[in-house]
C-alpha cells in the first residue's frame, strides 16, 4: 500500500515536472552537473503582470511565494501584498492572496515589512507604521483565503518576531540600558483567528559597565521557548585602554533562555569570550542539533591581519555549540574552501553544514560534516538563478530562476543525509516507528512504538493522537494525549524504543485518518538531558478501514459519577441544562451524533460517596448498522474515555471534565420500564388462557387439555413470528429475506393443503358440507386460519368448547393430509426458523431483557413446537401402521380413537 503511494507520488511528480517543463528544455539551459536526478523542478506562472518575486518561505505544508510590484527605487516596493501558497502535497498553487489593503509608506519604502507563517491557516504580516511621529511595529493576521482577521500592535519598530510551537513572540530591540521587552502571543484560534497575549516581560542584557551591546539575536528552543544571545564589546571609552591588560576579554557573548510556560528569562550566562581584538563578531543560523546535543550557532569573526605591512581582512567561521543549561560544548573552526570571503554557512537538519556562495555567474554550494570537514559534494545552480533558500526540515536547498516575464523556474536540490544513515523520514533522531506511515491499522491496536537513534529518557511534553477533520481549516479531534512523565508509556530495555499505549476509544471511527503528533521534548537524551525533536502533525498518518456490518445492539443506559466540584455545580444549576451541555460535549468527544445520546434526567446521590452525584445517560440504538456504530460500541468507547479521562479530550471540556474518572461508567437497568410490558403480556396471556380453558371445560368437559394447549401454541407461534418480522429482523438485514421466505412458504403450503381438504370434504363428506352451509363465514375464516397452521383443522374437528364451529366432521383422507402438512411444516417452518433465530442471536448484542426474553421464548416455542410436532407425527405414523395391521379390513378410524391413543401417550 505504502509502496504504491510512493510510486503514485513519484509518477505525479514526474508528470508535474514533465508537463510544465519538458526535460529537454531543462538540460539545454543548465549544464549536466547542475541537475541531478533527484532534483525537482517546476515552473510557477504569476497571473498578475508586473509582479516580481520578493521572497519565499517554505513551511511544512506550503511553499509561500511572496510577489511584489517593483518601485522605481530598488529599495522599495509598491504598498500591496501578494502571496501564493503552493501546497507541497498536491503540488498546486491553492491560494492566491491579493490583500485589499494599502500598506503604509514607511513599510514599503525602504522595505520594512516581513511575514511569519503561523500555525494552521494563518500568517502574520508585520511592518513599520508611524503613529504620532513614533515608528511602531504592527501586524496583520491573515488567513489563507486572504481575509484580514485582526490587526495587532507589536511594539517598537526594531526587533524580532519569531514563532515557536507555542505561539509567536515579539522581542523589541534592546534600549540603551540593554532592556528589551517581549510579548508572547498564542497562535490564532483556528476558527476565529483571534490572538491573545499569554505572557510578557523583559530581557535584561548583562549589566557590565565597561561593555557596550553590539548586537543581540534570538533563536528557537526545541521545547517551545526562545533563546536570546547578546554580543558585547569592551568599550575603551568607558573602561581602561585594552593595551594595559593583555588578559582583558575584548568580546563577550552572553546567553539567556525564555523557556516555554515561564514568565522570567534566565539570568544571562557567559558563553564565549575572547581577548582577540577582532573587528566584529556575528552570530547566525542558531539551530538545535540533529542528535540532541543542544544548539549550534555559526559564529563569524571578522579580523584584520597585518601581513608585511599589508592589512587584510580575514573572516573565520566557528561553530559554537551549547546545551540548554548554557554550557559551552563545542567551539571549532569551520575551514572554508577557498579565499571566498562571503559565504553563507548554515546548519543542516540531518547534521553537517552547507556553505553557499555566489561566484560571478552562479550560486554554488558545498557540504561540510559535523566537524567542518569538507565533503566531496559540491553543487551549483546553473546560470540565471538569482534567489536561493534552504528548506531546513526537508534537507533541501532550492533556487529560483527568472524565465520569461511571468514565469519563475524553481529547482529543489535534496541534500544527502550526512553521517546519519539511521535517521528516518520522521526526524533525524528517530530510526523507525510502528505502525508505518499511512498504514491501515487495526482499530484495537494496543500500542505504537518509536525507536530513537540514541538512548532516551521521558520528559514532560506529550504524544497525542488526533483524528483529522475533513475540513482542514477546522480543528482536528483529540483522541488521546500522554505526557512523557505520565507513567503510561514505557521505554524498552534497549533504552532506544518507546512504547505508547493506545486506548480502545482512540481509533474508534471507521474509514478515518489519524495522525500521531510527538511533541519536541517528549523524550530527552540519556546522555545530556537535551530534548529531542518530535514528529510534526500530519506526518505520521494512520487510517482505519471502512466499517463492516456491525452487530446491532439495543439502547443502553449508563450511570456515571461526577467529582465533588462537578456534583456541587450540578446541584446549583438547572439540571436539564447541565445534562444538555454534557451530551453536547460527549457527542463531540466520542464522536457521535447528538441524536444517539439522551438522558432520562435521572440522578441520585452515590450511596458510597454522599457528596457525589450519579447521572444517567442513554445511548440510543443505531438506526442503520452500516453507517452507525452500535450502542454497545459507543458505550464501551465512552467508558474507556471516562476511565482515561485525564488523557482524553473529556478533560478539556467544561462539563465532561467534571466526571469522576475513579468511578466506572456502569450499565444500568431500568427494571420498572423493562418489566412493565412484560408483566402486562404475561398477565393478559394468562388471563386469555384461563378464560379459554374455563370456557372449553364448561362447554365440553370431555375436551382434551392437549388440544387446548396446542391451540395456544399455534396462536403464540404466529405472534412470535410476526413480532420477530416486525420488530427485530430490521436489526439484521441479512436475515430479512430468509425470514420472509420461511414465513410465507409454510403459509402458502398450509393454505393449499387446507383448500384441498375443504374441496374434497365438500365433495365427499355430506356432514361437512352441511356444517359449512350452516356457518359459511366461520368456515371460510377457518380455512384462512388454517393457512397459519393446518393443525387448526384438528381443532375444528375436536369438538372444542362444544361449539358448532369446532365440530366439523373430517374424513380420514383429510386427516392424512393434515398429518403430511404438519410433517412438511417441520422442514419448511420450524427447523429454518430455529436456525434463523440462532443466527439472529449470534449477530446481535443485546442488553435489554425484553428482547432476550422474546428471543428466548421465541426459540423455546419453536423448539417445543418442533418436538411436539415430530412427536405427534411419529405417533400418528406408528398409530396408523398399527391400525392398519390390526384393522386391516376396516380402514376407517374414528377421530376419537386417535385422540384417545394420543392422549394416553401424552399423559
Ligand atoms: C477593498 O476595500 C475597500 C474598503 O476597505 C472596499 O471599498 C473595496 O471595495 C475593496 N475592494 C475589493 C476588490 O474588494
Ligand atoms: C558587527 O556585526 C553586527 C551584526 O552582528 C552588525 O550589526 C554591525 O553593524 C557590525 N559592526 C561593524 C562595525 O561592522
Ligand atoms: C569586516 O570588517 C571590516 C571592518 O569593519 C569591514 O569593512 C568588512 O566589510 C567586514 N567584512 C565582512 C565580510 O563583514
Ligand atoms: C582568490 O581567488 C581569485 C579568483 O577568485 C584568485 O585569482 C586568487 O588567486 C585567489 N587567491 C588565493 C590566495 O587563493
Ligand atoms: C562559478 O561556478 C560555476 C559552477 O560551479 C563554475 O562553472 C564557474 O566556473 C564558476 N565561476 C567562477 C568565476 O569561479
Ligand atoms: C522533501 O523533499 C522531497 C524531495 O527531495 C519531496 O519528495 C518531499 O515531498 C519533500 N517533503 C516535503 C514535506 O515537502
Ligand atoms: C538503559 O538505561 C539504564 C539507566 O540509565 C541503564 O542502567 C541500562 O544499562 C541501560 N541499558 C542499555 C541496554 O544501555
Ligand atoms: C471512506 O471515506 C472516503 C473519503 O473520506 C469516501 O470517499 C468513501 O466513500 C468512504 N468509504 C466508505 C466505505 O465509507
Amino acid at each position: 500500500m505504502f509502496n504504491l503511494k510512493v510510486l503514485i507520488t513519484f509518477f505525479c511528480l514526474i508528470s508535474i515536472v514533465s508537463s510544465i517543463s519538458p526535460r529537454g528544455t531543462l538540460s539545454q539551459n543548465a549544464s549536466l552537473q547542475d541537475i541531478s536526478p533527484q532534483d525537482i523542478s517546476f515552473i510557477y506562472e504569476e497571473p498578475i503582470d508586473g509582479l516580481k518575486l520578493y521572497s519565499i518561505f517554505p513551511t511544512n505544508d506550503y511553499l509561500m511565494i511572496w510577489m511584489a510590484f517593483e518601485d522605481k527605487n530598488p529599495e522599495c516596493m509598491l504598498p500591496y501584498f501578494h502571496l501564493r501558497l503552493k501546497n507541497k502535497r498536491t503540488g498546486q498553487i491553492n491560494n492566491y492572496i491579493d490583500l485589499n489593503y494599502t500598506l503604509p509608506a514607511e513599510a514599503v519604502c525602504p522595505i520594512n515589512i516581513d511575514l511569519l507563517p503561523l500555525a494552521d491557516n494563518y500568517i502574520l504580516l508585520y511592518y513599520t507604521k508611524t503613529t504620532n511621529g513614533i515608528k511602531e511595529k504592527h501586524g496583520l493576521i491573515i488567513n489563507y483565503s486572504g481575509e484580514i482577521m485582526s490587526e495587532i500592535y507589536l511594539g517598537n519598530a526594531d526587533g524580532y518576531v519569531a514563532s515557536s510551537n507555542e505561539g509567536f513572540i515579539n522581542i523589541e530591540k534592546p534600549d540603551e540600558k540593554g532592556i528589551s521587552a517581549w510579548h508572547w502571543y498564542s497562535f490564532p484560534n483556528i476558527v476565529t483567528g483571534e490572538v491573545v497575549e499569554h505572557s510578557s516581560g523583559e530581557f535584561h542584557a548583562p549589566n557590565l559597565l565597561s561593555y557596550t551591546l553590539v548586537d543581540s539575536l534570538n533563536f528557537n528552543l526545541l521545547d517551545g521557548g526562545f533563546g536570546f544571545l547578546y554580543i558585547l564589546k569592551y568599550d575603551e571609552m568607558k573602561g581602561s585602554p585594552v593595551t594595559k591588560d593583555p588578559n582583558l576579554q575584548y568580546w563577550r557573548i552572553y546567553l539567556s533562555f525564555l523557556k516555554g510556560k515561564t514568565d522570567l528569562p534566565t539570568k544571562p550566562s557567559l558563553l564565549y569570550q575572547t581577548t582577540q581584538k577582532v573587528n566584529n563578531i556575528t552570530l547566525k543560523s542558531c539551530t538545535s542539533t540533529y542528535n540532541a546535543e543542544g544548539y549550534i550557532c555559526v559564529m563569524t569573526l571578522n579580523n584584520t591581519i597585518m601581513n608585511n605591512n599589508n592589512s587584510e581582512t580575514e573572516i573565520n567561521y566557528y561553530q559554537l555549540g551549547f546545551l540548554s543549561t548554557g554550557a559551552l560544548v563545542r567551539l571549532e573552526i569551520i575551514p572554508t574552501l577557498t579565499n571566498i570571503t562571503d559565504i553563507d554557512l548554515r546548519t543542516l537538519y540531518y547534521g553537517g553544514f552547507i556553505a553557499i556562495y555566489q561566484n560571478a555567474t552562479a550560486i554554488d554550494f558545498y557540504l561540510l560534516d559535523d566537524n567542518g570537514n569538507y565533503m566531496q559534494s559540491q553543487g551549483s545552480f546553473g546560470p540565471g538563478f538569482f534567489y536561493y533558500n534552504t528548506f531546513r526540515v526537508n534537507n533541501t536547498i532550492f533556487g529560483v530562476k527568472e524565465q520569461a516575464k511571468n514565469k519563475l523556474e524553481f529547482l529543489f536540490k535534496p541534500m544527502p543525509k550526512l553521517k546519519n544513515n539511521r535517521s528516518s523520514e520522521f526526524s533525524p533522531v528517530i530510526e523507525s516507528a510502528k505502525p508505518s506511515i499511512n498504514e491501515v491499522i487495526d482499530p484495537l491496536i494496543k500500542e505504537i512504538m518509536i525507536k530513537y537513534t540514541i538512548p532516551v529518557k521521558f520528559s514532560t511534553a506529550n504524544v497525542s493522537i488526533f483524528q483529522k477533520n475533513d475540513d482542514k481549516y477546522k480543528p482536528d479531534l483529540l483522541r488521546q494525549t500522554l505526557s512523557g512523565d505520565s507513567k503510561l508509556c514505557i521505554i524498552g530495555s534497549d533504552n532506544h524504543t518507546v512504547y505508547i499505549p493506545i486506548f480502545e476509544s482512540t481509533f474508534n471511527q471507521p474509514n478515518s485518518t489519524y495522525y500521531v503528533l510527538v511533541e519536541n521534548n517528549f523524550v530527552i537524551s540519556q546522555e545530556r538531558d537535551e530534548p529531542l525533536v518530535g514528529i510534526r502533525k500530519n506526518i505520521w498518518t494512520l487510517s482505519t478501514k471502512p466499517l463492516k456490518m456491525a452487530q446491532h445492539s439495543d439502547s443502553v443506559t449508563g450511570l456515571l459519577r461526577l467529582n465533588e466540584e462537578g456534583s456541587s455545580k450540578f446541584l446549583q444549576m438547572n439540571h436539564s441544562i447541565f445534562f444538555k451541555n454534557m451530551i453536547q460535549e460527549f457527542a463531540k468527544v466520542i464522536p457521535v451524533t447528538e441524536q444517539r445520546l439522551s438522558t432520562s434526567g435521572k440522578w441520585q446521590y452515590d450511596p458510597t460517596f454522599p457528596k457525589k452525584v450519579l447521572l444517567s445517560f442513554n445511548i440510543i440504538e443505531a438506526k442503520d448498522d452500516i453507517i452507525e456504530s452500535s450502542s454497545h460500541i459507543i458505550f464501551n468507547d465512552l467508558s474507556t474515555l471516562i476511565n482515561k479521562k485525564g488523557f482524553t479530550a473529556l478533560s478539556f471540556n467544561e462539563y465532561t471534565s467534571l466526571i469522576d474518572e475513579s468511578a466506572p461508567f456502569i450499565m444500568t437497568r431500568d427494571y420498572i420500564k423493562e418489566f412493565y410490558p412484560l408483566i402486562i403480556i404475561f398477565v393478559v396471556g394468562l388471563a386469555v388462557i384461563i378464560v379459554l380453558y374455563v370456557l372449553a371445560r364448561k362447554k365440553n368437559p370431555n375436551a382434551r387439555n392437549s388440544v387446548i394447549l396446542e391451540t395456544c401454541y399455534i396462536m403464540q407461534d404466529i405472534a412470535v413470528d410476526l413480532s420477530f418480522i416486525l420488530l427485530k429482523v430490521k436489526n439484521t438485514p441479512h436475515l430479512f429475506i430468509p425470514t420472509i421466505i420461511f414465513f410465507i412458504l409454510p403459509i402458502v403450503i398450509n393454505f393449499l393443503l387446507a383448500i384441498n381438504i375443504f374441496v374434497s370434504e365438500m365433495a365427499m363428506n355430506p356432514s361437512f358440507n352441511k356444517w359449512v352451509k350452516e356457518s359459511p363465514t366461520l368456515s371460510s375464516m377457518c380455512t384462512l386460519f388454517s393457512a397459519i397452521d393446518i393443525q387448526i383443522l384438528n381443532t375444528l374437528s375436536s369438538d372444542l368448547f362444544g361449539l358448532k364451529i369446532f365440530s366439523a366432521p373430517l374424513t380420514q383422507r383429510s386427516k392424512k393430509i393434515m398429518l403430511w402438512g404438519v410433517f412438511i411444516s417441520i422442514f419448511v417452518e420450524d427447523i429454518p426458523q430455529i436456525i434463523i433465530q440462532g443466527l439472529y442471536y449470534n449477530s446481535v448484542i443485546t442488553y435489554d431483557l425484553i428482547p432476550s426474553l422474546v428471543l428466548a421464548s421465541g426459540g423455546l416455542v419453536i423448539a417445543n413446537k418442533l418436538v411436539l410436532r415430530s412427536y405427534h407425527t411419529l405417533l400418528r405414523w406408528n398409530h396408523r401402521r398399527d391400525k392398519i395391521r390390526e384393522y386391516n379390513r376396516n380402514r376407517r378410524l374414528s377421530a376419537a380413537s386417535i385422540r384417545s391413543i394420543r392422549s394416553n401417550v401424552e399423559n
